[in-house]
Order: structure tokens, then sequence, then C-alpha cells
């Protein structure tokens, strides 16, 4: 992927909460996030979605300019694929109509390549016997790999997930991570956020630390996680890495 953040600034009421952030990242596969809570992960996440847009400054993501109108962020949007937590799966539909869906509607596929594509991946990550199950006939496992099934689905070039492993328990945070790092193997672009240190550490070619709006260190993640530089970022590992 290439992403450049020019003087990226984004504030919520009167408080910064991207504070003039520059930064790039060329030719890697992986970009992860990690920070204390409240640091601006998901903001911006959301902001390289076109999900908000900035108050001030830009950012360009593989050669394009992210747009800020509404008219034009909607092809950019269905460019990506994303995986927010808060982006649950439809309620009211089985697990590979949730998949078919977007195809249909947004990408325009006939029902039944969409319904033979969805097939393939949910026998691709296993889900095939839960197909007919709707969302709360799933355990959270079923329904995170449900949902980067569906994000996956138009074969977006770039994967968006933010902290697609909370709120799961170990084993089913395992099922997820699994499934991530195939992806990564087949060559799927991704920017995570997570709080998981281990899967960070061994899954991101480059890992920014966010902490109050802003990039507070980056690098290559045997970099930051063995030999941190930033005082903020040695803290922070010393805390979520002691037990
Ligand atoms: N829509 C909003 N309106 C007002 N304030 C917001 C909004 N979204 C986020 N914030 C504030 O912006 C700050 C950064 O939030 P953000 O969700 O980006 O943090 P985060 O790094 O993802 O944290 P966490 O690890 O807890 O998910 C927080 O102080 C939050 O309260
Ligand atoms: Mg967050």
């Amino acid at each position: 992927m290439e992403l450049c953040l020019k003087g990226l600034s984004k504030r919520f009421d009167a408080s910064p909460v991207i504070d003039d952030v520059t930064a790039s990242v060329s030719g890697a596969q992986s970009l992860v996030m990690i920070g204390p809570s409240g640091g601006g992960k998901s903001t911006l996440l959301r902001l390289v979605a076109g999900l908000l847009i900035p108050d001030a400054g830009a950012i360009e993501l593989n050669g394009v300019n992210v747009p800020k109108g509404e008219v034009a962020l909607r092809p950019f949007r269905a460019n990506l694929g994303v995986v927010f937590q808060s982006f649950n799966l439809f309620p009211h539909l089985s697990a590979v109509a949730n998949v078919i869906l977007p195809l249909t509607v947004v990408h325009g596929q006939s029902e039944d390549t969409a319904r033979q594509y969805a097939e393939q991946l949910l026998d691709r990550f296993q889900l095939a016997d839960h197909r007919d199950k709707k969302p709360f006939e799933l355990s959270g496992g079923q329904r995170q790999r449900i949902a980067i099934a569906r994000a996956l689905a138009h074969q977006p070039k770039l994967l968006l997930l933010d902290e697609p492993t909370s709120a799961l328990d170990p084993e089913m945070t395992g099922e997820v991570l699994d499934v991530i790092s195939e992806l990564k193997e087949e060559g799927v672009d991704f920017i995570m956020v997570t709080h998981e240190m281990g899967f960070a550490r061994s899954v991101a070619d480059r890992l920014w630390f966010l902490a109050q709006g802003r990039i507070v260190e980056a690098g290559g993640s045997e970099a930051i996680f063995g030999s941190p530089k930033e005082p903020a970022t040695q803290r922070f590992l010393e805390r979520v890495l002691k037990y």
C-alpha cells in the first residue's frame, strides 16, 4: 500500500483528536496501529476509510486523494473492505445473505454470481455449515469471520480492520487472527487497529504508535517492539506487555 497523510487534523467539539499528523507508508502490505485508549486510532482509520472528513490536511491512498465530499466518497468507500466493530451484520439476514447483499446492492452483481461467490467465501472460512443462520445464532468469532468474508467479497485492494477481535474470547480471537494471517499470506493489504500485541508484532510490516492524536513513533514492528525509542512508547509497551 501507499498511504500518505499530510497535516491531517480532526477535532470533535474543541479538542483535537487527530492533531496535525504527517506520515507515510510505502510498499508495506500491513500497517498496524497500536496505542492507548482514546489516542485517536479509530478516528484515523475512519478518516482513511472516508467515513469521516478531516478538518484540515489530506490523505492520499494508493495514489488517490481521499475525497472530501459525500458524492465522491461513495465510490471511494466501495473500493475498500471494512471490518469495524460498529459495522454489524444485518440481524435479520442469514450469514450468506449478509455477504450477498452488498455484492448485489453496492456492486451491481447478479444474485446468482453473488451467491456463488459468497458460498465459496463461507467455505473458505469454514462457515459453510452456518450459512443459513442469522447472526444471533452464531458465536462472536463466527460473526466476525462473516464480517471479514463480507468485507472481502468484492475483492477490495485494501482491508481496514478496527479491533476485529475485541469482545471475543481467546479461542475465537485465535480463529479470527488465523483468518487475518492467511489473508496476509495471500497478499491482501490491510490496515488494522488492535490491542493484541503479540499479533501486532507478528503481522505488522509497519507499526504506528498513536497517542493523544499524534503518531508518536513509526517503524518496523521488530524495531518498535524490540527497542522502542520514544519514552511514551516504552511506557505503553511496558504496561501492556507486563502480564
Ligand atoms: N464522534 C465523536 N464525537 C466526539 N468525540 C469523539 C468522537 N469519536 C471519538 N471521539 C473522541 O476522540 C478521541 C479518540 O477516539 P478514538 O475512538 O479515535 O480512540 P481510539 O484510539 O480508537 O481508542 P480505543 O483504543 O479505546 O478504541 C476520544 O477522546 C474520543 O472520546
Ligand atoms: Mg478505537
